[in-house]
């Protein structure tokens, strides 16, 4: 079979993501860069559009940064680092006047609930581990409103081109003379044309979001297969806490609703949590009841869940009026009424599901990975915000903040930097491979995946069942190398050799936690240790990025 070469494309900055991160850093680069977007569906696509809550923020004259920096840090059991969540906090008021200034819809104050300053007038509603109002939103659809509005700010540019329907396989390193590594660019599959596809990038960002899809219970879309985590770490960067995968409690239990969450801001507004019986249980675990970070009720539910046998427990907001539950949560009422839930007379059943990846590549407060002009920002990084646990709408402030200084950095570099000649790529090689005839091996290798990771890598753990997963991803591990090596490439093969890899990370990173913090827990070992201490792994040196 011979080589099926595009010939290359040039870029100032190659971005891979279209969610928040993504268009947030193209957005924020200044017009005389050739910026191109890359994702793998639709540009309206990944977990952005699916976020319901909001966005946290320092708001209100009643909040401040030390009590965001403090709520923070509290739910992720203080393995944040403090200076960026400063930094990030800092940021958070200017960050959400600039998403205003783009023109996202954010919900207005009413005048029976006056919960922000008069000047601002937005509404501010409260999710689990805040000790204040502070996040604000578009309804129960915030990440859509932002979502299409900065979409069509995106179309309006003329220096930004799209390219829909293409995954980026792996990334392209060049060394100078040091044995310093740099990112050159990108090897590409479109998915329309079914050829790889070669980008050279002055600049690449990660903005591929995160990795829950390696779980079988999710709240994530299909997409979220961990794809930048895994490019990032065969080019050589750093990953830390991959062992801390949050379990969003909520996630509606019925056999028809694929991924449906039913948003924290449910409870925040004063949803119950109750057992099959009616009774409310969350008090047993925590003085702060249903609105305790979410590792804790995730862990409440769980508990309860295996306690009694029962396959869901419910969230029950109908002592409220239906007119407030319409107007606050009109996705959620309208999406349960389908599948003949009225929220507004009864509870919703709800069970805990993987939401979002606390861990991912090591980045400094500019976006910058280990690997230069390489930068990753958004759920697939790991900046030091969440510590061990995110707090609820802390991962939108960090897309948009991180995404602005990454851009800044980019301009700054771009302009200190003339390069001379453009770096030598090796062309995407397909000489050796042939088409696949055995397609039930990677999905029947992608269901046991995602369910090994779902009994023996979830919520509560042992050391024995890690031990397990890992025992049983090395087999994978070794069975998808060799696909990979033999046949070629499609979507599904690229995404299940990432959510392998990621699943690897996971499992290694579990092993070497010898402590309960945050969302890791274990009953080998219940109790935190006296430091918090990161888990970084280091890849092997640098294989050849290219087949
Ligand atoms: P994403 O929005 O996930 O975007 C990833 C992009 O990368 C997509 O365009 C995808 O197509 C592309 N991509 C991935 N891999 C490749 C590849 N190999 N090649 C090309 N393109 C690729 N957080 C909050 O702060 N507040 C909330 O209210 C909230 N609610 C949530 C509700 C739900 C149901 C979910 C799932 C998450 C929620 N979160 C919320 C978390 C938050 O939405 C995400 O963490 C955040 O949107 C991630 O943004 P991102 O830009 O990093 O990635
Ligand atoms: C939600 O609305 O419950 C999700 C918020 C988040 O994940 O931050």
């Amino acid at each position: 079979m011979s080589t099926t070469q595009a010939s290359t494309r040039h870029f100032d900055v190659v971005i891979i993501g279209s969610g928040a991160a993504g268009l947030t850093t193209a957005l924020q680069l200044p017009e005389n860069l050739k910026v191109a977007i890359i994702c793998k569906q639709a540009l309206k696509s990944g977990a952005t559009p699916w976020a319901q809550g909001g966005v946290a923020a320092v708001l209100d004259e009643q909040d401040s940064v030390d009590s965001h920096c403090s709520d923070t840090m509290t739910a992720g059991a203080h393995l944040n680092d403090p200076d960026m969540v400063r930094f990030i906090v800092e940021d958070s008021t200017d960050s959400i006047h600039w998403l205003i200034d783009q023109g996202v819809p954010f919900t207005r104050d009413t005048v029976d609930e006056p919960l922000m300053s008069e000047k601002d007038g937005f509404h501010l509603t409260k999710e689990g581990g805040h000790s204040v109002r502070r996040i604000i939103h578009a309804a129960d659809a915030t990440g859509a409103a932002i979502t299409s509005t900065l979409i069509q700010r995106t179309l309006e540019r003329s220096n930004i081109s799209i390219f829909e329907n293409r995954i980026a396989v792996d990334l392209i390193n060049s060394r100078d003379n040091q044995g310093q590594s740099s990112c050159v660019g990108l090897y590409v599959l479109n998915l329309e044309h079914d050829n790889v596809e070669t980008f050279h990038a002055g600049s690449t960002v990660l903005a591929t979001g995160g990795a829950s899809k390696v779980y079988l219970y999710t709240s994530n879309p299909d997409g979220a297969s961990g794809d930048g985590i895994a490019m990032a770490w065969r080019a050589g960067c750093r990953v830390a806490n991959m062992e801390f995968n949050q379990f969003h409690p909520t996630c509606l239990y019925h056999p028809h609703a694929k991924s449906f969450l039913i948003s924290e801001a449910l409870r925040g507004e004063g949803a119950h949590l109750k057992l099959p019986n009616g009774k409310r249980f969350m008090h047993k675990f925590d003085e702060r009841g249903e609105l305790a970070p979410r590792d804790i009720v995730a862990r409440a539910i769980d508990h309860e869940m295996k306690r009694l046998g029962c396959d869901h427990v419910n969230l029950d907001i109908s002592h409220k009026s239906p007119e407030f539950i319409k107007s606050h949560f009109p996705t959620i009422y309208e999406r349960c009424l389908k599948f003949n839930i009225d929220i507004t007379s009864e509870g919703i059943p709800v069970v805990p599901a993987a939401h979002y990846t606390c861990g991912g590549v090591v980045i400094d407060e500019k976006g910058r990975t280990d690997v230069r002009d390489l930068y990753a920002i958004g759920e697939v990084a790991h900046s030091g915000l969440h510590g061990a646990n995110r707090l609820a709408s802390n991962s939108l402030l960090e897309c948009i903040v991180l995404g602005r200084a990454a851009a800044k950095n980019i301009e700054k570099q771009n302009k200190e930097t003339t390069k001379t000649s453009l770096p030598t790529i090796p062309p995407w090689d397909d000489s050796l491979v042939t088409n696949s005839d055995e397609d039930v091996i990677i999905s029947h290798n992608w269901d046991e995946l995602r369910r090994f990771m779902w009994d023996y890598v979830g919520i509560v753990r042992t050391t024995k069942r890690l031990e397990r997963a890992k025992h049983r991803v090395d087999l994978l591990l070794r069975e998808i190398h060799e696909y990979y090596s033999n046949y070629k490439v499609s979507r599904d093969l690229i995404e299940l050799r990432n959510l392998v890899l990621v699943a690897d990370l996971i499992i290694r990173s579990a092993l070497q936690r010898k402590e309960s913090r945050g969302l890791h827990f274990t009953l080998d070992h219940p109790d935190s240790l006296h430091d918090a201490q990161n888990t970084l792994l280091t890849p092997p040196p640098k294989q050849p990025s290219w087949r």
